[in-house]
């Protein structure tokens, strides 16, 4: 029997130009958390090819030791005090701050879990690192924003922020905080010159992910479940990041972006895309 809702495209494929957009951070100073892997790693890499002046705030060190655009300051975002020593890094080493990127967090593998098996120790860690960690970074960065009256903050949350499934009873509750504190902090600031808004990715490709494969399903079925096909490329979500942060985004504040590859609008409802080799 042939299936009505043809998952395979119908057209045939063109090499036709796809647009590209080339960014310019020169000058700008630029505050990373968890820049040393993964996501905040491209997003670093991101704002260095663009010219800005970056930070890494991220307790491994930075990979790229040879890129004079990246200063790296060993922070552990759960400790106030390293938070507001990364803010005054990045303000006294460059007179100022542009941009804060709230990007460091964790998904221990063993946090999968129902609610009422929850390790005392992954749920605090998650609350210290992924909540209290974004909220304390942005108090110390507000404040030099408010005086310089400009600045963008940009929260990364999730696609577990909007949608939910079983094992993740904190992860995802705190994700979907952290677009809350967007909103509440781009509603709070917007008449001080500043933007703060959220980003939402699907599954990307980090080792983040990479160390939680197999509690996700393995990477075929993963991929599968996005509507195009496949995870992201931290480069995908960085690019995200690098337009909202910039002039291009002026209108922009107090909202979250969905850089999910379909993800978040494929209903429970939906009939499955079927797997690539069961064709
Ligand atoms: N990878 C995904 O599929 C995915 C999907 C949705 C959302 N996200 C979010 O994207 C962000 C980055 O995720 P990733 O996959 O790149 O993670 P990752 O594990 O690959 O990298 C996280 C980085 O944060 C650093 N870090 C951990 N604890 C820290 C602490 N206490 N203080 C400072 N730095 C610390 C790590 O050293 C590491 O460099 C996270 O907020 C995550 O929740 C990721």
């Amino acid at each position: 029997m042939t299936k009505s809702n043809s998952q395979q495209p119908t057209g045939q494929k063109q090499s036709r130009p796809q647009g590209t957009v080339r960014y310019d951070h020169s000058g700008r100073v630029v505050l990373v958390t968890g820049g040393s892997n993964g996501i905040g790693l491209s997003i670093c890499r991101g704002f260095s090819s663009a010219q800005a002046h970056v930070v890494c705030a991220d307790i491994t060190a930075y990979p790229d030791s040879e890129d004079h655009n990246v200063v790296f300051i060993q922070t552990d975002v759960s400790s106030e005090v390293d938070c507001k020593r990364a803010v005054q890094a990045a303000t006294e080493r460059f007179g100022a701050l542009d941009v804060l990127v709230n990007n460091a967090a964790i998904q221990p593998a063993s946090s999968y879990v129902r609610v009422e098996d929850l390790l005392m120790d992954d749920y605090q860690r998650m609350l210290a690192i992924n909540f209290s960690g974004y909220t304390f970074m942005a108090k110390h960065a507000l404040r030099v924003m408010r005086d310089q009256q400009s600045g963008v903050v940009v929260n990364i949350a999730s696609g577990q922020a909007h949608r939910t499934t079983r094992g993740v009873p904190v992860y995802g509750p705190i994700k979907a905080a952290n677009i809350l504190q967007a909103m509440q902090w781009g509603v709070e600031y917007a008449r001080d010159g500043i933007r703060v808004v959220s980003v939402s990715p699907g599954a990307i490709d980090t080792p983040l992910v990479r160390a939680t494969l197999e509690a996700q399903g393995g990477e075929r079925e993963l991929s599968n479940r996005h509507p195009i096909g496949r995870i992201g490329k931290p480069e995908e979500i960085a690019s995200a990041v690098l337009w909202l942060s910039s002039q291009d985004a002026s209108f922009i504040t107090g909202t979250d972006l969905a850089v999910d590859g379909g993800l978040g609008a494929f209903g429970a409802f939906a009939d499955p895309y079927t797997l690539p080799n069961e064709d």
